[in-house]
């Protein structure tokens, strides 16, 4: 045992939450963490002033959270007040999570494979260019909160459908796309801890459906994830230096080439994962006095054996190194080269250069209005919904609400499955204190 790394003093860890924002970690996510861990809320609005003191003021080192998209140009000049303090993920790691163009723009800049995709702030040029190229294109709203399962995203078959459905919808920027035809109609979402793939997964679209939504009718799989998704996956998370990151991938079923559709920090895992989270970042804040976890690739496809429902109650769930005994043979091999890493350090130059300020004067004030409101409607001024009118955007904003729990209400309402939100207690994913905690929205 190391005296001098025993005695060393931790940095003091922060937990950065928002208000309305679902909090992916928890203090229980660091456990054995031998300090007391501070939580600082930021409270939408104008708050940037308090929210710096009240870090200052408790003497946080490291930061560490998930920035909403919504939140994240107002958490860049945040950083830059606070130059001593860590945030995990780094403000340039998290860029991604800002919208599908800073996806495209930073798959661009670190070379990553994605489908062919122009982004139009001009709409004559957006319109000439799809008059020209080739289809399916799949055409999507970049900007606000991304993961709406499907929601801003669509496919058109010919220049028609897509002019159609921009006048429609009026998107700015147009932001359009190669349709990849999808292997086994479904796409992979991988999650990775310190560069190592740590959970990986099919989803499959539902009968006559070409979005992969599991929320809608698809369903999923923990096996068969090819390697090359992981390896893709795995060179994405490099370049973004980041400590956690998921990826969803599509694969060619033509080639097998993978493509990446989505990447951020920003996802919903269930909480054994935010552990393995947790435990790596204690080891690369302790200098490796805390352990760093040990979580054997592919063994995925053993946990995903277990029901979902009582997967998401496990936790803390812990692999010791296998040490082959005279006679015995490896059940769960490591396979594959990924080892866990400590991330380098993010600089300026990691991320793409932004949209250009006259690009940007282009951007409809009613888009930008648009995702002011998604974030900032508090209660104070919560307006109350009505259950059979409310939008999954407004779902969406409720307190501690997960992406997929909001489709599926969402679904539910629209199928008349559900008339109240008390009637959402038969249904197990949603506990009682949320829906107490609901019940405040709605008339
Ligand atoms: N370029 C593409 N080619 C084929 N399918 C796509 C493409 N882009 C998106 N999809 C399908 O649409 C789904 C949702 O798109 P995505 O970009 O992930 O948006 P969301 O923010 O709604 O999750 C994907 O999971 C995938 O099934
Ligand atoms: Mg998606």
């Amino acid at each position: 045992m190391n005296i001098v790394n025993k005695k060393k003093k931790l940095p003091k860890i922060g937990l950065l939450y928002l208000d309305y924002v679902l909090r992916f970690f928890d203090k229980s996510n660091f456990k054995g963490w031998p300090d007391k861990i501070e939580t600082v809320v930021y409270h939408w609005g104008n708050d940037k002033a308090r929210f710096i003191n009240e870090v200052r003021r408790k003497e946080i080192d490291v930061l560490i959270g998930n920035i909403p998209a919504t939140a994240y140009e107002t958490f860049k000049e945040i950083a830059a007040a606070l130059p001593h303090v860590r945030f995990i993920p780094s403000i340039e790691t998290q860029f991604a999570n800002k919208s599908k163009e800073n996806v495209t723009l930073f798959a661009k800049k670190h070379n990553l494979s994605i489908p062919h995709t122009e982004i139009f702030y001009d709409k004559e040029e957006g319109y000439k260019y799809l008059k020209t190229c080739k289809y399916p294109q799949i055409i999507k709203r970049s900007y606000g909160p991304s993961n709406y399962g499907g929601y801003y995203v669509h496919k058109v078959d010919s220049y028609e459908e897509a002019i159609a459905l921009l006048e429609e919808k009026k998107y700015m920027p147009i932001y359009t796309q190669d349709a990849i035809p999808l292997k086994y109609s479904g796409d992979i979402r991988v999650m990775l801890i310190g560069h190592k793939p740590v959970c990986a997964f099919w989803r499959f679209s539902g009968e006559g459906q070409w979005i992969t939504n599991t929320s809608q009718g698809g369903s999923m799989s923990y096996d068969n994830v090819p390697m090359s998704a992981l390896e893709l996956a795995v060179e994405a998370s490099k370049a973004a230096k980041a400590e956690y990151w998921a990826c969803d991938i599509a694969i060619d079923e033509n080639t097998d080439k993978p493509y990446i559709l989505e990447c951020a920090t920003a996802f919903a895992a269930f909480p054994y994962i935010r552990d393995w989270i947790g435990q790596y970042i204690m080891w690369d804040l302790s200098e490796g006095r805390f352990p760093l976890p040990h979580v054997p690739l592919y063994s995925w496809e053993e946990l995903g054996k277990i029901s979902p429902s009582l997967l998401r109650t496990m936790r803390h769930i812990h692999f010791a190194k296998y040490t082959p005994s005279a006679d015995g043979a490896y059940w769960l091999e490591d396979k594959g080269e990924f080892d866990m890493e400590k991330t380098e350090e993010s600089t300026p130059d990691d991320i793409p250069d932004p949209i250009k300020p006259e690009e940007e004067d282009k951007i409809p004030e009613i888009v930008k209005e648009s995702v002011k409101e998604e974030a900032e409607v508090g209660p104070d001024e919560q307006e109350q919904y009505e259950l059979e009118n409310v939008t999954l955007t407004q779902l969406l904003t409720l307190q501690g609400m997960e992406e997929d729990v909001a489709v599926k209400i969402k679904e539910l309402i629209d199928n008349k499955e559900i008339s109240s939100l008390e009637d959402l207690s038969k249904y197990d994913f949603v506990s009682k204190e949320q829906l107490d905690q609901w019940s405040k929205y709605f008339k």
